[in-house]
């Protein structure tokens, strides 16, 4: 596991696009919320170093997770990822596997996602050469919040669970296909993440109170690309300086 410290959220976003370019991913699971809006605009930035040294023809992105909402909602990933990214780069546009959200039935939804992943990656569990996710406050990931049933889902691969604190359905990926990506990729940023962060990197394993926790994968590598007001609650942060990283290689806790 690698646990890298950046100076800002712009720094974290250049160490993800540059991990980005140099896997040369062609199949990519895009996280959502607010946090990796900043690498999807830098990647499609024609003035910076990463968008044209990829193959935006042989990459496929998927979600990571999705609201249960139409694409052109103000709370759709796609929508936000389709300003950042899709609309601005040379993408096919079945190279973009949204979740299609819009579907009243959340499950069916789920399912329709779940036939996309299978047909995409053939029956086994899908190993996405790249998947980013984020930290929510409560230790959320994807859409697997805390006490979900989700956690414990070892069979599909796309679900829909209701999730009571924010009043709706949610689509996401399980925690099968998560864990079996080859470079998972958190990015957390933010003074508002340090104390979750702190949590989950530094008490014990306890995935029904952090889902973040579960993501321990079969084969894969784990990174997590943080700003040093996110980690400064972390003891494996250690004092970086400003606009440099500081990797600090961390066995698995
Ligand atoms: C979503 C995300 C979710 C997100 C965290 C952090 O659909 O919202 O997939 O898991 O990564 O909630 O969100 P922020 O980046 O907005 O803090």
């Amino acid at each position: 596991m690698e646990f890298r410290v950046f100076s800002d959220p712009g720094e974290v976003a250049r160490a993800a696009a540059q991990h980005f370019v140099n896997l040369s991913p062609r199949s990519v699971a895009l996280s959502g919320g607010s946090t990796p809006r900043v690498l999807y605009e830098l990647l499609a930035d024609p003035r910076e170093p990463f968008r044209d040294r990829i193959a935006w023809d042989e990459t496929h992105f998927f979600f990571s997770d999705e609201r249960h909402v139409p694409p052109d909602h103000p709370d759709s990933n796609y929508r936000m990822v389709n300003e950042a990214l899709f609309s601005r780069v040379p993408l096919p546009p079945q190279n973009v596997h949204r979740v299609l959200a819009e579907n009243p039935n959340a499950e069916e939804a789920a399912h329709a996602y779940e036939t996309d992943l299978r047909k995409f990656f053939g029956e086994a569990i899908p190993a996405f050469d790249l998947l980013f996710l984020g930290l929510g406050e409560d230790g959320h990931t994807a859409s697997i919040f805390p006490g979900s049933e989700v956690l414990h889902e070892t069979r599909r691969l796309v679900a829909a669970p209701w999730v009571a604190k924010l009043n709706t359905y949610r689509i996401t990926m399980t925690l099968p296909v998560l864990n079996n990506g080859k470079s998972i990729v958190f990015l957390v940023t933010g003074a508002s993440k340090a104390e979750i962060l702190r949590t989950v990197m530094n008490t014990d394993r306890n995935p029904d109170l952090y889902p973040a926790q579960a993501i321990s994968p079969t084969n894969g590598e784990v990174s997590w690309f943080v700003d040093e007001a996110a980690a400064r609650l972390c003891s494996i942060n250690n004092s970086s300086n400003a606009g440099a990283s500081s990797d600090l290689l961390n066995k698995n806790p």
